[in-house]
């Protein structure tokens, strides 16, 4: 069951148990076994799904243990959704309902959150619901939003870390007919290539290093994409495009190609940008995604790499915090002769602005240690109620001396100022998460434009997966006229939060 491309070995088309535990990923692959250490890229297979004559769009996902051969020839035990390790790609069209199925076979509570996705906030798979062991949970709601590069993982309170580190994360696609009518790279996994980017530390005996964590949390010297180390991408097109996800808890990545050379940015969190932009680095925070074409020439090898971060102005023990290190990512080796692809559109998605620069903010938010506006996290307590179809104008500031990023549930953003000055082009587009230098401030425009809902709540937090873990998060209600906040109350003496839930 091992496909050239590398994909993960043992997925078959049944919509359970997609691979089943004990497979290892992207072994044996012809043409690398003892020719090169690298192993191709594993693809993420598409998730399975049915259209029923109601026209919602089914899918079925299994969050289980199983273990995965992220470092050739060691054994690593790790957490997957229907697999050893990260999630099939879940594929939908904007203006679709989508339903889920997901049961957790772990042997502990998790969610599923829906990183970047407009949706009603009892679906959202924040911390308020919890899954339990053998339980099943099913969200449904329709795609509300422009094609993006999206991404679930576990959103356990106080548990995120461990349960994406073991391998819980999964991409997202939202498609639609205006990004369809672009002539850009969309052949997945071909020329439209997803690429999760994480890092880990390992014990001897492969199993992962989950101890010493600094004050960003759990660091990893491995880089692993896709869920392996060592990868190579295997380029048959003149032009690629990299779906690229920020999947690590707490590293920083300031991607670029180790010639240097140009690539277009084509679009960030939420989706494209107005036109593509030329760059030679991007720098990504955990949870942030970017999609960039890359141009090659036949028969070439270029090694995409992470660099030493630059904005680290005001962060103390730099180096503890991983912002000197130098990574080689992935290598794309291009075949002797390639497929020509098309130039990219000149323009891509029109962008209307949600607000003016000048715009007096609604509220002010300042991060520092482990927490929002000198409070951490209460799942008890609503931080503030929105007025649905409103438009909010929120600043942001990372007043400590540690790194952090700011990541809003349930909306796409954008950058309006930092510091008073225009964001630069790379933050021009629809935002969920945006790092946060320290000293700086982020003058960000939302729009809450429905789902309403008095009982459940949805997070904003630092996306550095220990500090939101350690509370660095708040929650608020998006209310409709005349709503009054019900909240639940949890007993978070019960295990894992899930007892004694009741109305408060
Ligand atoms: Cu990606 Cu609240 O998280
Ligand atoms: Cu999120
Ligand atoms: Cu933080």
């Amino acid at each position: 069951m091992v496909s050239r491309r590398g994909f993960l070995t043992g997925l078959a088309l049944a919509p359970v148990a997609v691979y089943a535990a004990g497979c290892s990923i992207g072994t044996s692959a012809p043409g690398s076994v003892g020719s090169s250490a690298t192993r191709p890229l594993p693809i993420p297979p598409l998730a399975p799904s049915t259209v029923g004559s109601d026209g919602v769009r089914r899918f079925t996902l299994r969050v289980q243990t199983g273990v995965t051969e992220m470092v050739r020839g060691s054994s690593t035990p790790t957490w997957g959704f229907s697999g050893s390790v990260l999630g099939p790609t879940v594929r939908a069209r904007r203006g679709e309902k989508v339903a889920f199925a997901i049961t957790n076979d772990l042997p502990e509570p998790t969610s599923v959150h829906w990183h970047g996705m407009h949706l009603p906030a009892k679906y959202d798979g924040g911390p308020h619901q919890m899954i339990a062991p053998g339980a099943s949970w099913a969200p449904e709601w329709t795609v509300q939003q422009q094609a993006a590069t999206l991404w679930y993982h576990p959103h356990p309170h106080g548990a995120t870390e461990k349960h994406v580190q073991r391998g819980l994360s999964g991409l997202f696609l939202v498609d639609d007919d205006e990004a369809d009518a672009l002539d850009l790279p969309k052949d997945y996994g071909v020329d439209d290539i997803p690429l999760v980017i994480q890092d880990r530390r390992f014990n001897a005996d492969g199993t992962l290093n989950e101890t010493d964590s600094t004050d960003i949390g759990l660091l990893g010297d491995t880089i692993i994409t896709n869920g392996i180390a060592n990868a190579h991408l295997p380029v048959t097109t003149e032009r690629v495009r990299l779906r690229v996800l920020n999947g690590s808890s707490g590293r920083l990545y300031n991607l670029s190609f180790a010639d240097n050379r140009e690539f277009q940015l084509i679009a960030t969190d939420g989706g494209l940008l107005t036109k593509p932009v030329a760059l030679k680095t991007i720098q990504l925070s955990p949870g942030e995604r970017a999609e960039l074409v890359v141009t090659l020439r036949a028969g070439e090898n270029v090694t995409l790499r992470s660099l030493p971060i630059t904005e680290r102005a005001g962060v103390d023990n730099a180096a503890e915090y991983g912002l000197d290190d130098t990574f080689d990512i992935l290598t794309l080796r291009a075949a002797p002769s390639l497929r020509t692809s098309a130039a990219l559109p000149a323009a891509l998605i029109p962008m209307r602005a949600l607000a003016a620069a000048n715009t007096p903010p609604t509220r002010a938010f300042e991060l520092q240690w482990f927490m929002i506006n000198n409070q951490r996290m209460d799942m008890n307590r609503i931080d503030m109620t929105i007025p649905v179809n409103t438009t909010e104008v929120w600043t942001v500031r990372n007043k400590d001396n540690w790194p952090h990023n700011f990541h809003v549930h349930d909306v796409q953003f954008q950058v309006l100022a930092i510091d008073g000055n225009p964001p630069p082009p790379a933050l021009s587009g629809w935002k969920d998460t945006v790092y946060t230098t320290p000293g700086a401030t982020y003058t960000l425009a939302m729009h809450f434009a429905d789902h309403t809902d008095p009982t459940f709540p949805y997070m904003y937090h630092c996306h550095l997966l220990h500090h939101e873990d350690k509370g660095m998060m708040g929650q608020f209600l998006v209310l409709g006229p005349g709503q009054q906040p019900a909240p639940m109350q949890m007993d978070m003496g019960a295990p894992g939060g899930m007892g004694g839930m009741h109305h408060g």
